[in-house]
């Protein structure tokens, strides 16, 4: 069969790299790919934008693809799987109606305070003075976020008051943000650590994918500006078995029902950005509508199973009768950026030392990147590399993760040097605690 990846980024290198791997797949096409999807066996770069779906649905028709997965949200929104399906065509992805867990704010929020799941307490505003007025109220540190999609600049985690007046300043009287703006989200500050948590749903259903945790922050020691994702690993231990039972319990399966029993049955990738507070319990603090970037890239490559045969399930409503198998051991992706990212950096930079033979337990994919007309692979985008290990642990996978990102070089290139610094230190303290253990038991 012939199958259509959707996107450009690393994620979508991973999806493609994967959807390759199937026994029942022949080929597959990347809209519009990046120069390591034109590199990769099996599959093939198609000179179509992510965000053309009247386009994609003819390639798709044209090329007789059999299967077509949307990578990013920005076709989801648009409604490239109400088109794909409206020409008898299969897409792996939420419709127009149910990308608007992640397409508003304001829409996600109502929808988890009516279906009982837990998130932090808000309110909605468009006018800027009940805004304030609330805000002087609760005070901070509060969260100010813009209704609407804001390539990942829509939220403020206000410090102090004036940050968060700013913020609705910004939003609702200078109109920064355009429509996206016209209506924000103001809610409570929730402390805590971070996890994602991803799942394949099939409009009744959910199967959890292996856990994983990113850092958003741009510099080592989460300092810095909000990024897309400057890393990522899998699994993450802060999510235990019996934790990722609760939230399947508590917060995905009245997701999936919720969304149902509203008339916009959610199928596709579901990413929920949690927050595991002190008490140990999950709550929302934002829906994706697709893979995290580049928390994709670790659990892609620690996937056993068939994605294929997975997105295939989840279509025909069958995924009760699956399990995903995942490799046993840690997989650490760390991002390779643009120098001045995710503000203004300088493309066109010739990438050198790409590895020419990869081993199996690595794996660079490619986001911003291409060919110029030498034939030399260049910089073009703010995040241009994930470079992926795995190992028995975290601390084992980021080793080579490492020594691989030290061999790869163009100018004004960027990363964190601290990738997995908390999944390591947990692993450090479970190792002690064993053999504290061991000691008593000795005695
Ligand atoms: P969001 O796009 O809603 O996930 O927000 C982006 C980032 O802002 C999250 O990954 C968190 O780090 C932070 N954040 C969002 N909401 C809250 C909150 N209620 N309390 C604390 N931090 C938050
Ligand atoms: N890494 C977070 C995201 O994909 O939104």
């Amino acid at each position: 069969m012939k199958v259509l990846v959707i996107g450009s980024g690393a994620r979508e290198h991973a999806l493609a790299w994967a959807a390759a791997r199937s026994a029942s797949v022949d080929l597959v096409y990347v809209a519009p790919g990046n120069a390591g999807t034109r590199q990769e066996p099996k599959v093939q770069n198609v000179a179509v934008g992510a965000e053309d779906v009247p386009a994609l649905v003819d390639f798709a028709r044209q090329y007789e693809v059999d299967l077509t997965i949307a990578g990013p949200e920005g076709p989801l929104l648009m409604g490239v799987v109400d088109a794909f399906n409206a020409a008898g065509l299969r897409c792996f992805g939420p419709s127009r109606g149910a990308a608007e867990l992640e397409g508003s704010k304001a829409f996600c929020k109502d929808f988890l305070v009516r279906h009982c799941i837990p998130t932090a307490e808000y309110r909605v505003f468009t006018d800027p003075d009940a805004a304030r007025d609330y805000i002087r109220e609760r005070g901070a540190p509060i969260v100010v976020k813009v209704d609407g999609l804001a390539a990942g600049k829509g939220v403020t985690v206000a410090m102090s008051l004036d940050e968060a007046l700013q913020a609705v300043q910004s939003a609702l009287v200078d109109k920064v943000f355009g429509a996206a703006g016209e209506r924000v989200v103001v809610e409570e500050y929730l402390q805590g650590e971070e996890a994602s948590f991803m799942v394949l749903a099939d409009g009744e259903k959910a199967l959890p994918l292996a856990s994983s945790q990113d850092h958003k922050a741009r510099d080592d020691g989460e300092r810095g500006p909000n990024t897309g994702g400057m890393g990522a690993y899998s699994p993450a231990a802060l999510v235990s078995a019996s934790r990722q039972r609760r939230i399947m319990k508590e917060i995905i399966g009245p997701t999936i029902a919720g969304m149902a029993k509203d008339g916009r049955r959610y199928v596709g990738f579901l990413y929920a950005g949690l927050m595991i507070t002190a008490d140990g319990s999950a709550k929302v603090l934002e829906f994706n509508v697709r893979l995290g970037d580049p928390e994709a890239q670790p659990v892609l490559m620690r996937l056993k199973s068939d994605l294929i045969q997975l997105c295939d399930a989840a279509l025909a409503g069958r995924l009760d009768r699956c399990v995903a198998d995942w490799d046993e051991r840690a997989c650490l992706a760390v991002v390779m950026a643009s120098g001045g990212y995710p503000g203004t950096f300088s493309k066109g930079h010739v990438i050198t030392g790409l590895p020419a033979v990869e081993q199996a337990s690595c794996k660079v994919f490619h986001a911003g990147t291409a060919f110029d007309e030498q034939g030399n692979i260049i910089n073009t985008g703010g995040r241009v590399l994930s470079v992926c290990a795995l190992g028995e642990t975290v601390a084992l996978a980021q080793v080579p993760a490492y020594e691989l990102v030290r061999s790869i070089h163009w100018d004004d290139v960027y990363y964190r040097s601290d990738i997995g610094y908390r999944a390591v230190e947990r692993e450090r303290r479970r190792g002690l605690h064993r053999e504290m253990n061991q000691d008593d038991a000795q005695r």
